[in-house]
């Protein structure tokens, strides 16, 4: 323990005070033995700080502090540039020291499961190397400002919908080598002052109070060191929260989970010996961000706007460019048309959404660099439907120009945190638009928003498409000066676009039923399927283009026979052999040639970004260890190589293998491997939609949590009013909240707003409420809905308005 002389001098309800918020973004202090309350807040790409004193408008929305609109994960991550990650990291820890804040919460570091996760803008890869190495360059970057942050959502939330509630069911092989990796590769290198404990349930305990996660795995196996807090409202039993290894409930539960850690230690539940333990913890984290606080930190925003553009020219991804049509030429006319070319959709929803210091714009940026540009709306933005007046000016301006460029997209309507997807296309007015525009002028080039995978049947009826992702507030810039050249794109995919929905490995099984959804494909997420089902892709994982063109040569490894203790070095070169400079990311896979377990067909195991002048070669080195040959062995419950030949891929994307060699990798452990072979054939086959309830039952190795509510079972403060929904008040007071969803916001906010209503379970009505909405009240309303009693459920909920009405003033200033 590093303070026992500070515990010392603590009692019981102080130190339980510390295990919880003091209320929506502050831990709590104690101020008699100098322990500070210290802040947290959004995150992850900027800085969401509480305004103090909102204007109504500030009121309805999440918005805080002006602060710098960094691109989001899922665009940060195409730059495939840990240096850039680091540097974003720094950048936003001096907006930290200066707004005050100790804990930014981010990075989000779920697996892209599906392309429907309508928080996939906010989490980096579909694989979970390439998420590990941006997650921990990103929290080296804020830590080093002496920031703490905070990786979420551990573990395996991967979908929003029932968020807060879903059991997601994941055998231990696909937990290990997918959907913890990267959490794992960033603890054991930087070691994140915080980690989020998700929503959901993990294999049917709360990730919040899950022993094994938090505990056996996190703190025993990969050494964490630091605090462990809960998403905001994810507690779902104190107790067993701390006794999992949970430190922090946020936000405060105003007393209510403090009482309960003050009772369970003196019945004996909790020896005060552990708490100590944890709250030793706490008062470490508080002690060390008090190190850099002071009030007289300041910034250069222009400074941190041109790094914003930095990123965001790195990291955009060229998909397609026919004849050479990009860089566009000054002296070509150019139509350019859709709203977002000066209205951009830059930025994520929900708890990121931050208020942006300043914003740029493609059309504007392209005038002050001297374009012949002309604009015209196209669609409006806000609904989905064809509006011809706009679409008629688009293409008479189509039809006079040289070129027709189309800013095309996920709209603002079409992504947010609280709600998944349910198609990936993008919307019908933009594909109408573009439809148009191309029977005018055969010269389109689109440029492409949104933060997730999109399907493109209208592909061929451009030339060329710029992915810009959602980029932050320099987008516009960034944007406009890879269009006409002045930065040559260097990004690329950091998830597989296929064809269609249908396609995903995740398609039959998200997002699952009521209660529970299935990873019943396993390990084969994103390119580790298509590549071993050898399924026809759009666009792969790792692609990208560039205004120049690279060679790869002379693959060397420094072993041809290796132990699994051993590290392989190798080495190849490659070189710019086009006429501009520009960056390629050098990517390495290793292949199983021949395994006794199933695997995936290649996995990224390794990659560089290579900054090269025209006609430039640089040599590139990398290093593989162990698990760059390993797969998980539940039986061993460790890490195990299969003796025999591995395939060393290098390539320009995970289709475009341009070097191989091969090295015998003998293992130097004794053990026997799981087999399936009888009892789940279809995932040596990678048949992901043949296989079965049983198939995916022998790979978890256990019966399978339950996947439906038992008939008849009580509703409890563990269900949501959509469980409600077929009892005789739950239905009508469903059915009510539906209809004044609708009356009261746009048809965006009504998902997410339905989303939050029906699918929060009754106990976050207290803790969200930080217990304005009490445990009386949960009671009564619980009565009503389990249809036991209207009036008495009634009365319990009106006896308690009075104090509803005293704290309700405090609550909403403090959001
Ligand atoms: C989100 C977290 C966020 C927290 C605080 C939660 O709903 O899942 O990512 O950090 O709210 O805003």
């Amino acid at each position: 323990m590093k303070h026992p002389e500070i515990l010392a001098k603590m009692s019981l309800e102080e130190k339980a005070s510390l295990c919880s918020g003091r209320d929506y973004w502050n831990t709590a202090a104690v101020e008699s033995v100098g322990i500070p309350s210290i802040m947290m807040t959004d995150g992850p790409h900027g800085i969401r700080k509480r305004i103090k004193e909102k204007t109504k408008e500030q009121k309805k929305s999440l918005m805080g502090v002006p602060a710098i609109c960094f691109p989001t994960a899922a665009t940060t991550s195409c730059s495939w540039d840990p240096d850039l990650l680091y540097k974003m990291g720094e950048t936003l820890g001096e907006e930290c020291l200066k707004e005050q804040i100790s804990v930014l919460l981010g990075p989000g570091t779920n697996i892209k499961r599906s392309p429907l996760c309508g928080r996939n803008f906010e989490y980096f890869s579909e694989d979970p190397y390439l998420s590990g190495t941006c997650a921990s360059a990103f929290i080296d970057g804020v830590q080093s400002k002496g920031i703490g942050t905070s990786m979420k959502h551990f573990a395996a939330n991967s979908q929003e919908t029932r968020r807060m509630t879903v059991d997601s069911v994941v055998d231990e092989r696909a937990l290990r080598e997918i959907y913890l990796t990267a959490f794992e590769m960033a603890v054991k290198k930087s070691q994140p002052w915080t980690i989020m404990a998700a929503y959901n349930r993990l294999n049917a305990t709360y990730c919040a109070e899950n022993k094994w996660l938090l505990t056996d795995v996190l703190r025993n196996e990969w050494g964490y060191k630091g605090i462990i807090v809960t998403d905001w409202g994810a507690e779902n039993d104190r107790v067993a929260g701390l006794l999992a290894g949970q430190e922090l409930e946020m936000p405060s539960s105003n007393g209510i989970g403090n009482r309960q850690i003050v009772a369970a230690v003196r019945s004996g539940i909790v020896s005060e010996e552990y708490l100590d333990e944890l709250c030793d913890r706490m008062i470490d984290m508080a002690l060390k961000a008090c190190e850099v606080r002071g009030s007289n930190y300041t910034y250069d925003s222009d400074a941190h706007h041109e790094i914003a553009r930095e990123i965001a020219e790195q990291s955009m991804v060229l998909l397609r460019n026919e004849d050479h049509i990009l860089p566009l030429q000054k002296e070509q006319s150019i139509a350019v048309i859709g709203e977002m070319a000066k209205s951009p959709r830059y930025q994520g929803a929900g708890s990121s959404l931050l208020n942006p210091i300043k914003l740029d714009n493609a059309f504007d940026s392209m005038l002050d660099m001297g374009a012949k540009v002309q604009y015209a709306a196209g669609y409006n933005k806000k609904t989905d439907k064809t509006d011809f007046t706009l679409l008629r000016e688009a293409t008479e301006l189509a039809k006079s120009c040289d070129v027709a460029l189309l800013f095309l997209g996920l709209t603002e309507d079409f992504e947010s945190e609280g709600y998944d997807r349910s198609h990936l296309h993008i919307p019908q007015s933009h594909i109408e638009l573009l439809n148009a525009v191309a029977r005018v002028n055969p010269n389109v080039v689109v440029v492409l928003s949104g933060g997730s995978a999109i399907e493109m049947p209208w592909l061929s009826k451009t030339k060329a498409v710029l992915h810009s992702f959602l980029s932050g507030q320099a987008s516009g810039s960034a944007t406009a000066n890879l269009l006409f050249g002045k930065a040559n794109p260097s990004g690329k995919l950091s998830e597989t676009y296929p064809l269609s929905l249908e396609d995903n490995p995740s398609y039959k099984n998200f997002p699952g039923t009521p209660v529970s959804v299935e990873y019943r494909e396993s390990v084969y997420v994103g390119y580790r399927y298509y590549d071993t089902a050898k399924k026809d892709v759009l666009f792969p994982f790792g692609f990208g283009l560039s205004y120049t063109e690279f060679k790869y040569s002379g693959l060397k490894l420094s072993k041809k026979k290796m132990k699994d203790t051993d590290t392989l070095t190798l080495t190849f070169k490659v070189k710019n052999v086009g006429k501009v400079d520009g960056a390629e990311v050098a990517q390495v896979y290793v292949r199983d040639q021949e395994s006794t377990i199933y695997r995936p067909e290649k996995e990224l195991r390794g990659y560089k970004k290579v900054f090269l002048k025209a006609g430039e070669e640089k040599e590139v080195s990398i290093e593989l260890t162990k698990r760059a040959f390993a797969y998980y062995n539940i039986l061993l419950h460790d890490w195990h190589v299969e003796s025999g030949k591995f395939d060393i891929l290098v390539g320009a994307s995970s289709r475009d293998i341009r070097l191989e060699a091969t090295v015998n990798v003998e293992s130097t452990v004794e053990c026997e491997i799981p087999d399936y072979r009888e009892s789940a054939p279809d995932y040596y086959t990678a048949d992901v939609n043949a296989i079965t309830a049983e198939e995916f039952t022998a790979v978890y190795g256990k019966p399978l949590p339950p996947s439906e509510r038992p008939a008849g079972e009580k509703l409890t403060l563990n269900n949501t009013l959509e469980d409600a929904e077929s009892g005789v008040w739950g239905g009508r007071i469903v059915g009510f909240v539906r209809t004044a969803i609708k009356t009261m916001f746009n048809e965006n906010e009504s998902q997410m707003a339905t989303a939050v209503a029906l699918q929060t379970p009754i106990r976050d009505f207290i803790a969200m409420s930080m217990g304005v909405f009490s445990p009386k009240m949960a009671d009564g309303l619980l009565m009503i809905l389990n249809d036991e009693s209207m009036p008495k459920g009634l009365g319990k909920i009106l006896s308690c308005l009075l104090d509803v009405i005293k704290n309700i003033g405090p609550l909403l200033n403090s959001i």
